[in-house]
């Protein structure tokens, strides 16, 4: 067996802010990217339509990939589908989920803020963490399903709009105290120095990718080295996703057959 690669999926491009910090703590391995970008975005959509959907999408694509390791790198799809992945996969999955215990240990004033699509603001599974690490905390949840719009933006190669990420953020400033705001939707990473452009102060903003890079090492066996680039699948073909992802190190995407 010459082992396979870790296979990173995402609705988008929001799974790159994931692989930058894969390659960080697994420079030596091979990985393969997915995405469902002909569905995009998950955040508004319904959670049967989406469980069927993810399982379907991650089906096809660790069999084309042959991966070793799936990496759920959708806040979105984890704080959904991870149980029903779990039981349909034979192999290990990682999954994604708001870094609402950091933020509640690191926070100073005990005030902090989860920009999320509007599916995982709302999420039991979401409410259960900050119900089980930040009850002592106020936590100002805000749904900023635009942002996933302004991150395909721009790794598409155009800048995003101010007045939208203003927009998206404003309802954080309420809080006179919130010193720390949780990224819970892997798109987010990716606009990280446009937001803080928009904070009115100084703010600790904090997401899940180093914890995952560091499950999936620990998780991940028989990964094969990596060699050239990656390989990567997506739901719709379209020029600007196949540039960004071969700026990532990604080769040209091939279309996912959907049974
Ligand atoms: N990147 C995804 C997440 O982490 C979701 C984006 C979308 O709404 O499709 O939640």
């Amino acid at each position: 067996m010459s082992g396979g690669p870790i296979l990173v999926f995402d609705s988008g491009v929001g799974g790159l802010s994931v692989v930058t910090a894969l390659r960080h703590q697994l420079p030596e391995a091979a990985l393969a990217y997915a995405c469902d970008n002909a569905m995009l975005p998950y955040g508004l959509r319904e959670d049967n339509w989406l469980v069927a959907r993810i399982l379907r999408v991650c089906e096809a694509a660790v069999s084309a990939s042959r991966c070793v390791t799936l990496v759920v790198a959708c806040n979105t799809a984890s704080t959904l589908a991870l149980d029903a992945l779990r039981s349909r996969l034979a192999i290990p999955v990682v999954g994604t989920v708001p870094a609402i215990k950091p933020a509640a240990a690191s926070s100073r004033s005990g005030h902090f803020g989860l920009l999320a699509t509007s599916a995982t603001v709302a999420r039991p599974y979401t409410l259960g963490l900050i119900e089980a690490f930040a009850a002592h905390c106020r936590v100002t949840r805000v749904a900023a399903d635009e942002l996933v719009r302004e991150a395909e933006r721009w790794l598409a190669g155009e800048a995003p709009d101010p007045a939208v990420i203003r927009r998206a953020l404003a309802p954080l400033w309420e809080d006179p105290l919130l010193d720390t705001v949780v990224l819970g939707c892997t798109h987010f990473p990716l606009l990280r120095d446009f937001l803080a452009a928009a904070a009115p102060r100084e703010i600790a903003w904090i997401d899940s990718s180093e914890a995952i890079a560091r499950r999936t090492a620990q998780v991940a066996r028989g990964v094969a080295p990596r060699r050239g680039p990656g390989e990567s699948h997506v739901t719709a073909l379209d020029p600007r996703l196949t540039a960004a992802l071969a700026r990532f190190g990604f080769a040209e995407p091939r279309l996912l057959v959907l049974d």
